[in-house]
């Protein structure tokens, strides 16, 4: 069962930015799913460089936006992005060393977090500055 069902509420009103926050929510669906079914590093070995590689591309697209904007918190959130990205690379280290049920879990709760605290949370005070520059 999917834990995160896409509803209007979640959108940034920017069509492209919108498919790549859903397909962070079917990551963390597919990986709650794996999860249950015992099928967690089976899932991450096949999908974890390109977890690592979708945060840093849709960071990178953000902040171009944000560039064309007058969004006031820009600054921050680049340096958010930044943090994240550290993180979700340092987990990818530590997974490669050692594929633990922990480091598992963490990559879960990463995702998790990285939709529900992030995308639906910070990048929602993007919104009508994105809109305002026109974009859609
Ligand atoms: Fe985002
Ligand atoms: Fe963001």
């Amino acid at each position: 069962m999917p834990i995160i069902e896409w509803n209007d509420a979640m959108s940034v009103g920017v069509k492209i930015i919108d498919r790549e926050h859903q397909y962070l929510a079917s990551l963390v669906n597919d990986l709650s799913d794996a999860l249950e079914a015992g099928t967690g590093h089976a899932v991450l070995g096949e999908r974890l460089d390109n977890i690592v590689d979708f945060a840093h591309f849709h960071f990178n697209h953000e902040e171009t936006l944000f560039s064309k904007t007058a969004y006031p918190q820009a600054d921050f959130h680049r340096r958010e992005h930044a943090r994240l990205s550290a993180q979700i690379k340092d987990i990818q280290e530590r997974y490669r060393k050692n594929p633990s049920d922990e480091i598992l879990d963490e990559v879960f709760f990463f995702v998790k977090k990285l939709f529900m605290d992030h995308a639906v949370g910070l990048d929602l005070g993007y919104v009508s500055y994105i809109r305002e520059a026109g974009f859609k």
